[in-house]
């Protein structure tokens, strides 16, 4: 049977857009610049995008477009022992599609919520006391009472999900995509035309943009830049290289991959402004400065900003807008997830894409309920934590290994620029075989020590040897063992 193909060179990047711009953009960029000295994080940010971001991009779309099949089957072909880097990273995505969807939950019961602004003035206590369920001593292993007042919104999401993998390439991805894409961009602008004129709002700006280069010298702003460049992309985890297998035999990649990574940045940076710009009103109407009011991780979308949303003119029309944005940013690349999944399971198992896709979700809907019980909030943060900072760092780290120093890696570049619209010479073999690699390294060590010298989070020694140790190791042994099963097939 013909590979499904993707329907147009538009439709295609959309989809790439659509999976490289998330909840990552808006919900955790801001809050990683943040954290990271601000202004002065995008020298780290960009230095990362030029060096990892594109010539990984680059390289993904070029494996894809060259080898046709779900990730697993590709780094097969590279090399018959690495077929279990292609299973791992099949798992981080289903993990990630695991609780990324409860965010896109919460997102989705906040459209509805801010439209009847029912949660009234006090809307921090609500949101974190009340709605996510963050009360008293929870821990990431209470998992018991399902938060059921979550369960329609994760339906919602799962529903679009399923039909856009089920549907396929272009009765389904691209479709959606297609629709969701132009009304994410478009309601960003109308709300950056309205929040960056209230008073207030440039100081915030200014002051996301203001560099502090003391932080310059610091290795964990460089780690914090690498590591949310290879997320905000989808990059080294089954994700692209899933989509670019679907391309069409004449294909552009390198401006095809530059568009979407580029994309992705002017995205964040706009989703900064909006959010600066909004905190910056919030301080000036509550008469405090800016870092009084700027909080992190997952609060920062969903506690500081609906208070800020709160005190804007209109804000019935304002927070729904926003969380509407959020929820067609998050399920386009939910949808891609989903599909790095159904790809390498098609591929392995040969089911037909209804079969694998209904099987998938039906399991996902079923595991992502762990993640609406009382502890649900603080699992996903522990779970994030390692999927990000280890298992995904780890898996781009092997792969690059793998690509520019077991294979050729000039053979992959002369593919890449025999279709595109301009070729790229040495720059991308030195970024690729060095200077990601090197970034790689250190930040991968240091964040494997920082885990051992001190426990993410507060969490208790056995959530963290469970929930994240635990977790890595057993992704890491299924992998294995279906490469070695996959290799005695071959034997036979
Ligand atoms: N790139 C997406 C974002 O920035 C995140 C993502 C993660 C997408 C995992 C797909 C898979 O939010
Ligand atoms: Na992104």
């Amino acid at each position: 049977m013909q590979r499904e193909q993707w329907g147009t060179r538009a439709g295609f990047v959309l989809a790439a857009v659509g999976s490289a711009v998330g909840l990552g953009n808006i919900w955790r960029f801001p809050y990683v610049a943040y954290e990271n000295g601000g202004g002065a994080f995008f020298i780290p940010y960009l230095f990362a995008l030029l060096t990892a971001g594109i010539p990984f991009m680059i390289l993904e779309f070029t494996l894809g477009h060259k080898y046709r099949t779900g990730a697993p089957g590709i780094l097969k072909a590279l090399n018959a022992r690495f077929e279990w880097l292609g299973w791992f990273q099949v798992m981080i995505s289903a993990i990630i599609a695991f609780y990324y969807v409860v965010v896109i939950a919460w997102a989705i019961s906040y459209v509805y919520f801010a439209v009847g602004q029912s949660w009234g003035d006090d809307s921090n206590a609500f949101f974190f006391g009340e709605f996510l369920g963050l009360t008293g001593d929870n821990a990431p292993s209470s998992l018991g009472g399902l938060q059921w007042h979550l369960l329609p919104p994760l339906c919602l999401a799962w529903a679009a999900t399923y039909y856009a993998t089920y549907r396929g390439v272009r009765g389904g991805i691209e479709k959606i995509n297609k629709v969701l894409m132009p009304l994410l961009f478009l309601l960003v602008l109308v709300l950056i035309g309205r929040i960056v004129f209230l008073p207030g709002a440039v100081d915030g700006i200014n002051w996301m943009f203001a560099p502090d280069f003391s932080k310059i010298w610091d290795l964990k702003v460089w780690s914090a830049a690498y590591g949310q460049i290879f997320f905000t992309l989808s990059v080294g985890f089954a994700i692209m290289l899933s989509y670019a297998s679907y391309l069409p035999e004449k294909s552009d990649i390198n401006n095809n991959a530059s568009i979407t990574a580029l994309m992705d940045c002017g995205f964040s940076m706009v989703a900064g402004i909006l959010i600066f710009g909004a905190l910056g009103y919030m301080a000036m109407a509550q008469d405090k400065a800016l870092t009084e009011v700027v909080s992190s991780g997952v609060g920062l979308a969903f506690v500081t900003l609906p208070a800020a949303i709160n005190l804007l003119p209109a804000p019935g029309i304002m927070g729904p807008l926003f969380f509407l944005a959020l929820v067609f940013a998050g399920i386009s690349s939910h949808i891609s997830i989903a599909e790095a999944v159904t790809a390498g399971l098609m591929a392995k198992l040969g089911w037909s894409r209804a079969r694998t896709s209904t099987v998938f979700c039906g399991v996902g809907f079923v595991v992502s309920l762990l993640f609406i019980t009382q502890g649900g909030l603080l699992l996903l943060d522990l779970v994030d934590y390692f999927i990000n900072n280890i298992a995904l760092l780890g898996s781009c780290l092997l792969e690059l290994l793998l690509v520019g120093w077991l294979c050729r890696l000039e053979d992959f570049r002369d593919h890449a620029n025999r279709l595109s619209d301009f070729a790229v010479g040495a720059w991308w073999l030195i970024c690729i075989k060095y200077v990601s690699i090197a970034m790689l390294v250190v930040i991968l060590f240091g964040n494997i020590l920082g885990a051992f010298r001190e426990n993410y989070g507060g969490y208790s020694n056995s959530e963290i040897l469970f929930m994240g140790w635990g977790m890595i190791a057993v992704m890491l042994v299924v992998a294995i063992t279906i490469n070695t099963t996959s290799k005695k097939e071959a034997s036979v």
